[in-house]
C-alpha cells in the first residue's frame, strides 16, 4: 500500500485571453500547489476500487480518479487492478483543482505501482485528456500554464508564503462560470507578453479574471471578498471558478461567523523526482 498526498492548487493569477470554436477558453494562469491537500491510498488488487471519506462524492467511473486508471491502462495496456481509498480535505466545486490533483496522483501512483516507469513528461501529456488542469500537477508546483490550463511552463518556487483559503457554502459549476464570461474580444498579445514576463522575473500580479461571471452567478461571493478585504493592498482572490477565495500572508477576519470554512495553508512544491508531500512544521 502507498500512501500519496494529492495537493489543491491556487490561480495567483488567471487571465482569460480567447474563446475557441471547441467551447474551451485559452487561458494565461500562474499556478501554485497549497498544503492544503487529500490522501490518496493505493495498492495493486484483483479489481478497480474506489472508496471515499466523504459520502457526497461518486466513486463510480464518473470519478476522476478511476478516469486516471482506466487511462493509465488503457495506455500501457496493463491489466493491473487498483485499490484506491481517497481520503478528502480539499473543498469539492472549491477552484482549488482538487479532482484533477486527485487524477494525477492517481496516474503516479499506477506508474509507481506497477513499476511501469512512464517518464513523468508523458504522464503529463496523457493527462490532459482527463481535464485541462490535471497536467499542471506533474510539474513541480509552479507553472505557468497557456491553452486551456494544459500547456505548462515549470517554474522555481515562489519564495515560501503563507495563506488562508476561505471557504463560503455551497460551491460553483466551472462549465457554468465559464459560460457566463461575456467575451467580446481576445485579449492582445501584448498582454499575454507582460503576463509570461511578469512570471519569470517573479513579480507579483494577483486577479482572476472568473470573479465577474462568478459574482453574477453568486452575487454574495463579492460581498464576501469586500468583507475579507481590510485594506486596498490585501491581497484576496478568488481561485480558479471557485467559489472558494485565498487570502495571502494575514489572517482574514471573518465578520459573518458562520457558513465559511477557513484553512491555513502554504505554497508547496515537490522535489523531482519525489511526489509531493505533506507540509511539515
Ligand atoms: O477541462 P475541464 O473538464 O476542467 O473543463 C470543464 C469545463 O470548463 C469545460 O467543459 C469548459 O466548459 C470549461 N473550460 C473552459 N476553458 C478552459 C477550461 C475549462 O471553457 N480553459
Amino acid at each position: 500500500m502507498i500512501h500519496l498526498f494529492s495537493p489543491a492548487k491556487i490561480n495567483l493569477f488567471l487571465r482569460v485571453i480567447s474563446k475557441r470554436s471547441d467551447g474551451f477558453h485559452n487561458l494565461s494562469s500562474l499556478f501554485q500547489t497549497i498544503s492544503l491537500g487529500d490522501t490518496l491510498s493505493m495498492a495493486l488488487g484483483s479489481q478497480d476500487e474506489l472508496t471515499c471519506s466523504d459520502s457526497r462524492l461518486a466513486t463510480d467511473a464518473s470519478n476522476l480518479v478511476l478516469k486516471a486508471v482506466a487511462l493509465f491502462k488503457q495506455k500501457t495496456s496493463s491489466n493491473a487492478h487498483f485499490k484506491i481509498h481517497l481520503e478528502k480535505h480539499i473543498p469539492i466545486q472549491a477552484g482549488l483543482g482538487g479532482g484533477s490533483s486527485n487524477a494525477a496522483t492517481a496516474l503516479w501512483g499506477c506508474n509507481q505501482l506497477t513499476n511501469a516507469q512512464i517518464p513523468v513528461e508523458v504522464l503529463q501529456k496523457w493527462s490532459h485528456e482527463i481535464g485541462s488542469d490535471v497536467p499542471f500537477f506533474f510539474s513541480e508546483g509552479t507553472a505557468y500554464c497557456e491553452g486551456r490550463g494544459e500547456i505548462v511552463h515549470s517554474l522555481p518556487s515562489l519564495p515560501e508564503r503563507s495563506l488562508w483559503i476561505v471557504k463560503p457554502q455551497g460551491g460553483l459549476s466551472t462549465p457554468e462560470v465559464f459560460r457566463r464570461l461575456n467575451f467580446s474580444h481576445a485579449v492582445s498579445p501584448l498582454v499575454v507578453a507582460e503576463d509570461r514576463n511578469c512570471c519569470k522575473n517573479q513579480t507579483s500580479q494577483y486577479f482572476n479574471d472568473l470573479e465577474k461571471p462568478a459574482f453574477e452567478i453568486r452575487p454574495e461571493l463579492l460581498a464576501l471578498k469586500m468583507s475579507l478585504m481590510k485594506k486596498d493592498d490585501d491581497v484576496v482572490v478568488m481561485s480558479g471558478s471557485g467559489s472558494s477565495f485565498f487570502c495571502l500572508d494575514k489572517e482574514p477576519i471573518l465578520s459573518l461567523k458562520e457558513g465559511f470554512s477557513l484553512f491555513p495553508a502554504h505554497y508547496i512544491n515537490r522535489q523531482s523526482p519525489q511526489w509531493y508531500l505533506p507540509y511539515e512544521l
